[in-house]
């Protein structure tokens, strides 16, 4: 099908064509929830030299992640050229002609490049309703995928890549010893040296009607730490206590949530966050999103030392297995998580 884009560009668009409504009617239509700050994290505090300083951030940390599973990070040391010259260049992307973008799909088995408008990652064609999204996704380690257009891309994600590859690292031990773990267990455990990224850039072009529409129905993440950067369009909505709430960002901040295979390795204590991504009738919203996971053939489980009181609550997979499974799974069944739990 064509973009969202172009469909939005070429037409006048005053109601919501009918295969984009995810809502039936105004009784059901999509509310969006009260704004809510979650908490900020300063990196930098992470490198202290002051023992106390050090401790509190990872108990703020920990906090975080038991709470709220999703938190705002501050003086992240990524250079806000490198991000401003992200966004151009995805910018520049989703601007392609059609035909262009498209001839960097492929279906490799393992690592896909998937430039789609309207679905969910799998399953295509059995997808009734579509979303209001365009966008490109692709792994970006241990192996690199990247598409050779526009030029300046595949440097600028490179270079993306190499930075929050040291930022989840760096943030992964500091969450470890929130979990009373050494802080080099996760890493080792995890295999980040080979870890898992894939890269996304989210396109939500203004919606004639949002609230029966959506962009990215109600999921969670695979992997361990997903970063998201947003273009100062708010959209993002995450399930707390049983309601939802629209996150607020910080300009420069990088928003953070803890993904499946934190709550395997921790047994539970931080749970996956669900979310979801919420439209608007008047400005283009662009979010890019690196997913951070473990080594394609790390098998997760449960961390031992975490159980010498519990049972394990989840079984275990290899990592590059689930990502499969959910992506051919995703719309229609059973969150690939709780096939795995244990009761
Ligand atoms: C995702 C996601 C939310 C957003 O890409 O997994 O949840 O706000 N995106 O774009
Ligand atoms: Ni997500």
């Amino acid at each position: 099908m064509a973009s969202i884009k172009t469909l939005v560009q070429s037409q006048d668009l005053k109601s919501l064509p009918s295969e984009f409504a995810h809502f039936k009617d105004t009784q059901e239509s999509i509310r969006t929830g009260p704004e809510v700050s979650v908490p900020v994290i300063d990196f930098s505090l992470l490198s202290s030299t002051d023992p106390d300083e050090r401790a509190k951030v990872i108990l703020d940390l920990g906090k975080a992640c038991e709470e709220w599973g999703f938190f705002l990070v501050v003086n992240h040391g990524i250079p806000e050229n490198l991000i401003s010259a992200l966004f151009n260049v995805c910018n520049e992307f989703f601007d392609m002609p059609e035909k262009e973008k498209l001839q960097f799909e492929n279906k490799h088995p393992l690592y896909p490049v998937m430039v789609r408008s309207g679905t969910i990652d799998g399953n295509d064609s059995n997808q009734k309703v579509k979303l209001w999204r365009d966008y490109l996704r692709f792994f970006v380690h241990p192996e690199y995928h990247c598409p050779t257009k526009p030029k300046a891309l595949s440097d600028i994600v490179l270079e993306y890549s190499r930075r929050t590859r040291d930022l989840a690292k760096k943030l992964l031990g500091g969450i470890s010893q929130s979990l009373g773990l050494e802080e080099d267990y996760i890493e080792k455990a995890m295999e980040l040296d080979s870890s898992t990224q894939i890269f996304a850039a989210n396109y939500y072009p203004p919606c004639p009607q949002p609230e029966l529409a959506i962009g990215i129905p109600p999921h969670t993440d695979p992997g361990l730490l997903t970063f998201l950067l947003q273009n100062g369009v708010e959209g993002l909505e995450i399930q707390n206590k049983g309601k939802w709430f629209q996150l607020t960002g910080i300009p420069g901040a990088i928003f953070v949530n803890t993904a499946d295979h934190l709550e395997i390795l921790s047994n539970g204590k931080y749970k996956s966050v669900w979310h979801r991504a919420v439209l608007n009738n008047k400005k283009t919203r662009m979010s890019l999103v690196v997913a951070n996971g473990p080594s394609p053939d790390t098998i997760v489980t449960p961390a031992p030392p975490l159980l010498r009181e519990t049972p394990a609550a989840y079984g275990s997979m290899k990592y590059m297995e689930y990502v499969q499974v959910q992506r051919s799974s995703r719309l229609n069944q059973k969150p690939t998580l709780d096939q795995l739990k244990l009761h």
